[in-house]
């Protein structure tokens, strides 16, 4: 694999994972790890006091769903050297796998979409994002004008505890991959797919992700879903069934439009003619 030696390229590791629930809450630290030098090590402190730090206002934040304001870095700052073609993969302390395309996190243009690495200053705690759940700290991907870049809910990962460089999600896990003959309508699906669902989900037992269950093994939601109720689940999962622990978001056409829907059955319905068993 020849992006291998990247996996190691740039780590953001945690003094303490259980920082998140108990407070107060516990200085994190950075570990940046570029090709085989030495890794740089900072402090939740120290990205604060850096000289590009800035106070971004985001009058959209998902995680919260209501305007705030953070003290961030440009997270192009931290990945430089980074090529335009890797994967970031940004892991939360929940199991969630955020899989990024390098390009849109490197992009510093004024006028674009630019990602930003905000910092939860340990004195002043963000507040909770719910009841028993922590904030959206120690770190949290967010951006500024996103809607000059088509960036989706999906990548602003928050209570990040790793980022690292890495080769494709193709390359790295080929059992997820529809066949390469397959109609335009699967691979679009197969497109959705690495944008939405791969965050929670494995197929073939492949993917970073351990949050959702397998959606090929050993059955394909295709097979054993009544027509239609499929496509109700994504749209609106709770509409379906509800319990308290229930974690699955809902898809509605502002974020997954009817035609990406079908192509993301397509490609489901392709792969449950690829199990690897
Ligand atoms: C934030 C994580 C997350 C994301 C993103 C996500 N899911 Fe899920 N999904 C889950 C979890 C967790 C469950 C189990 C039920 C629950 O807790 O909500 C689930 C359940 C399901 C089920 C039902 C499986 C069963 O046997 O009951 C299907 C189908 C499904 N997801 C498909 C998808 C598709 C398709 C996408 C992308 C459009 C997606 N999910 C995105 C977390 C997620």
């Amino acid at each position: 694999m020849k992006l291998a030696w990247f996996s190691q390229l740039l780590r953001l590791t945690l003094c303490s994972g259980v920082a998140m629930l108990a407070a107060p809450v516990l200085a994190a630290e950075l570990v940046v790890a570029v090709g085989s030098e030495e890794p740089e090590r900072y402090s939740s402190e120290a990205l604060l006091a850096r000289a590009d730090v800035v106070q971004v206002q985001l009058p959209g934040d998902p995680a919260y769903a209501q305007p705030r304001s953070y003290q961030a870095v440009p997270l192009a700052a931290l990945l430089a050297g980074v090529p335009s073609d890797a994967t970031v993969q940004v892991t939360a302390l929940d199991g969630f796998v955020a899989e990024l395309p390098a390009e849109p996190l490197l992009q510093s243009h004024a006028a674009g979409a630019r990602a930003m690495l905000a910092i939860e200053n340990p004195d002043q705690p963000w507040p909770a994002l719910g009841p028993e759940r922590g904030s959206a700290g120690p770190f949290y991907v967010v951006w500024v004008q996103p809607e000059a870049g088509d960036i989706r809910p999906e990548q602003w990962p928050y209570q990040v505890a790793e980022i690292r460089v890495t080769s494709s999600l193709a390359e790295r896990f080929p059992a997820m991959l529809p066949h390469q003959n397959a109609n335009e309508l699967v691979q679009t699906g197969w497109q959705q797919f690495q944008t939405h669902c791969v965050v929670c989900h494995t197929v073939n037992g492949q993917g970073s992700a351990r949050k959702g269950p397998d959606l090929n093994l050993p059955h394909n939601p295709t097979e054993y879903f009544a027509a239609g109720f499929l496509k109700q689940y994504i749209r609106n999962p709770a509409s379906l069934s509800r319990w308290p622990q229930r974690q699955m978001p809902a898809f509605p056409p502002s974020v997954l439009s009817d035609h990406e829907l079908e192509a993301l059955l397509a490609y489901l319905a392709h792969m449950a003619e690829r199990k690897i068993p």
